[in-house]
């Protein structure tokens, strides 16, 4: 894979330097890229292009109010903040210490609870533990072969009566994918009801030229 040509984990260009080496979907790959920045937000892809928007468009459909909510690989912390200000109850957690840092320096104020966590080993209060569960772009930021076990950890932080709320780049069966990152199909994701949950919207938006997938899921009450 070549990380020269015009690609990073979330589809955009090298602006940071730890972006050219060949991601190997290691969390040590997103540290550096996090401490290669600088405490420049423009030098972290991903931060650049938000999802925020999307996820205020879906918010605001929602009495969520007081909810424990989880973000999973948070990253630079927008989403979570966007989640607390709704007046959610937030927990987010991402494998890079140094992203972490880097919320709680932007947001320090905030009442987000940051977790330096590793999504394949998340402390067991977290199974069952959330009555929102939203990620954003982490899944298809590894290779494919880890896709089954991300969503499946995912599906876990989801309460009885709990929703899933996934947001991440998409595409068709029969196009090709050399990531990263790798974007899902709908098939893929269809993944999330084998694993105990039933799926309430699927929104395919088209944002830039690459299509984003919008997916809700909730798991039966008690
Ligand atoms: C493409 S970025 C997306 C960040 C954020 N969700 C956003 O939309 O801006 C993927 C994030 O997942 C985090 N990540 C990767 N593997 C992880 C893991 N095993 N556990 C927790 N976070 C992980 C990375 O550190 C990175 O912050």
């Amino acid at each position: 894979m070549n990380m020269e040509k015009n690609t990073g984990p979330a589809g955009e260009g090298p602006v940071n330097p730890a972006l050219r080496r060949p991601f190997d979907g290691h969390e040590n790959w997103f540290e550096q890229v996090y401490t290669h920045a600088n405490e420049d937000v423009n030098k972290v892809p991903w931060a650049r292009r938000s999802n925020t928007p999307l996820l205020l468009s879906w918010l605001e459909g929602q009495r969520l109010r007081g909810s424990r909510t989880l973000v999973v690989g948070c990253g630079l912390g927008d989403d979570a903040e966007a989640l607390a200000e709704h007046g959610l109850e937030v927990t987010a957690f991402d494998v890079s210490p140094s992203a972490i840092a880097w919320c709680r320096q932007r947001f320090h104020s905030s009442t987000v609870d940051y977790q330096v966590a590793d999504l394949f080993q998340l402390p067991a209060a977290f199974e069952r533990g959330f009555d929102l569960v939203f990620e954003a772009l982490t899944i298809q930021s590894m290779p494919p072969s880890m896709h089954a076990d991300a969503m499946a950890a995912i599906a876990a932080c989801v309460a009885p009566g709990g929703t899933l709320l996934i947001i991440c780049f998409g595409r068709q069966p029969d196009e090709p994918t050399d990531g990263p990152p790798w974007p899902l199909t709908r098939e893929e994701l269809e993944r999330f009801r084998h694993l105990g949950l039933q799926e309430v919207r699927f929104e395919e938006h088209m944002e830039g030229g690459a299509r984003l997938f919008l997916a809700e899921y909730s798991r039966a009450a008690l």
